[in-house]
């Protein structure tokens, strides 16, 4: 009996000292700032790009606030966390951080004093950057930016959720920290889509579903998930577009915001286009929709000889008013912008044709519906009015069920008490 409890407390002891060995990270030196001399032009450009493409600006700029010099808030569901300064500020930045300290952080989430970063930085991905980049990025960071003195802000991250050494033991059960592999049945193109994609820009961040443990479910890898109040859509051959996403449809929505056979980029996609992907140059867009279409089962039938296109056009003609006030609804509020009988129009999209009718949760739809399209969502310079003040939660349930049953689609379940809680819900700057 005694045997067994030593031996039980044998085997916790060796694992916590395990643990703890795995999980202790020394802290790095601090330096002092590098002159800007010690790194060349074309490699600053380099990371000016791919500082772009990782959008780290968008996830460490608050609101108002100076380019880099974090406390942008991100409401993740363990509690509110805030981004750090990553300005060359000694004190409160990175400005005493080696380039060694920095890749350290890319690559395995562990700050420069040692402690460990919530995944909601997402490491895991950048992860798979090479060292080439990672150093672009750090010689932009250090000689270009403009240093800021700010304080990060406290994470409101519950006890004992916020202690970060047990973000070691997350680390072991979830992160990815395998490098790129580049898959050799491949084309180069391909592989250059596969590296953008996994690495810097991280689509799979918002688009991979997550475990109850925020851990990317990687088997299941681009099958759409919730993300800051949206749902990003399956990329993959699972995707419910009526029309197949094909390469071309790919390179169109990534360059401009919207696809003529699909729908807008809104919501937290329109940074991810606007000011990630538009730093890229066209051939590395082609490359990641090359990667994309792989993933989405390379379709190339030709979109308008397609029954679902015909099908999608006739159901948004002028609906018969006799038969329930979400015909008369989208008739009077969205037909007149939506729907052209002779064509497609961009930027005029049509709805049935649109992911935000076809995804399980109608979160998508509500969310345009209550708030419109800003000049900088979707295609640029275009606005679509929100109609938060014009119609009630009874209007948007009725105009949203009946785009639903256009397109073909079981009812939504509880859609007036969904239409109710996205209403209320804070509106988070995208
Ligand atoms: C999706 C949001 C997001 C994006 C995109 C993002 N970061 Fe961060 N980053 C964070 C958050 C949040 C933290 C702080 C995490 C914490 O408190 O543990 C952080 C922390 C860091 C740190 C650690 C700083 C310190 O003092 O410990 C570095 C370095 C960093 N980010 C660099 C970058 C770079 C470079 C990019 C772009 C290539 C980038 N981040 C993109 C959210 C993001
Ligand atoms: C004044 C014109 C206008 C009206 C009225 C309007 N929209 Fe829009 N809507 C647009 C434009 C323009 C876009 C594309 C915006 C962009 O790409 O920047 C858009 C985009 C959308 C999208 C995203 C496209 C997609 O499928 O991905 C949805 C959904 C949508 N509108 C629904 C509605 C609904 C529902 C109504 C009626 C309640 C409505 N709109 C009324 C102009 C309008
Ligand atoms: C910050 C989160 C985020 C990141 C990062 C992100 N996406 Fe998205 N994506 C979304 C959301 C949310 C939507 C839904 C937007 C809408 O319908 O208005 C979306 C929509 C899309 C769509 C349209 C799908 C459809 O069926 O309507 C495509 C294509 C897409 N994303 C590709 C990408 C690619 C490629 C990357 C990486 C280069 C990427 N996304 C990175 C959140 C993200």
């Amino acid at each position: 009996m005694k045997r067994g409890l030593y031996s039980v407390l044998f085997a916790v002891v060796v694992v916590s000292v395990g643990f703890g060995i795995y999980a202790w990270h020394p802290s790095i030196a601090p330096i002092k700032p590098p002159a800007k001399e010690t790194f060349s032009s074309e490699l600053i450009e380099k990371g000016k790009v791919l500082a772009a493409a990782g959008y780290c600006s968008t996830c460490h700029t608050a609101s108002g606030g100076k380019p880099l010099a974090g406390n942008y808030e991100i409401h993740s569901e363990f509690g509110t966390i805030y981004s750090s300064n990553i300005t060359p500020d000694p004190e409160t930045g990175i400005g005493n951080w080696s380039e060694d300290a920095f890749a350290r952080a890319m690559r395995t989430g562990v700050s420069r004093d040692g402690s460990h970063l919530l995944p909601a930085f997402p490491y895991e991905h950048f992860n798979k950057m090479s060292d080439e980049d990672i150093k672009a990025v750090y010689a932009y960071i250090m000689s270009s930016v403009e240093p800021v003195h700010q304080e990060k802000k406290e994470n409101g991250i519950p006890f004992p959720l916020n202690l970060r050494f047990l973000q070691a033991g997350w680390k072991l059960l979830f992160a990815d920290s395998s490098d790129f592999e580049p898959n050799l049945n491949k084309s180069d193109e391909w592989n250059r889509g596969a590296y953008l994609a996994e690495g810097i820009t991280h689509c799979g961040a918002c688009h991979t579903p997550r475990n109850v443990l925020g851990g990317e479910k990687h088997d299941e890898m681009y099958s759409g998930a919730p993300i800051d109040g949206w749902i990003a859509p399956s990329l993959t051959s699972s995707s419910t577009s009526p029309l197949k996403w094909r390469k071309q449809d790919f390179v169109e929505y990534l360059s401009t915001g919207n696809s003529l056979y699909h729908g807008s980029a809104g919501g937290p996609m329109a940074p991810v286009v606007h000011d990630g992907l538009a730093a890229l140059s066209q051939d590395d867009i082609q490359a990641i929709a090359t990667y994309f279409a792989d993933k989405a089962g390379n379709a190339n039938d030709d979109p308008t000889q397609s029954p679902e296109l015909q099908k999608a056009v006739d159901a948004q003609k002028l609906p018969d008013l006799r038969i329930h006030e979400g015909a008369r609804l989208y008739a009077a509020s969205c037909q007149s912008c939506h729907y052209s009988e002779k064509k497609l129009v961009k930027g005029r999209p049509l709805l049935t044709l649109g992911s935000a009718v076809h995804l399980d949760e109608p979160t998508n739809l509500i969310n345009v519906i209550l708030d419109g399209f800003r000049a900088d969502q979707g295609i640029k310079g275009v606005v679509m009015p929100g109609f938060r003040d014009a119609l009630s939660d009874e209007d948007i349930t009725a105009v949203a069920a009946y785009l639903r049953e256009t397109a073909g689609e079981k009812p939504w379940p509880n859609l007036e008490k969904h239409v109710g809680e996205i209403r209320r819900q804070p509106r988070f700057e995208q």
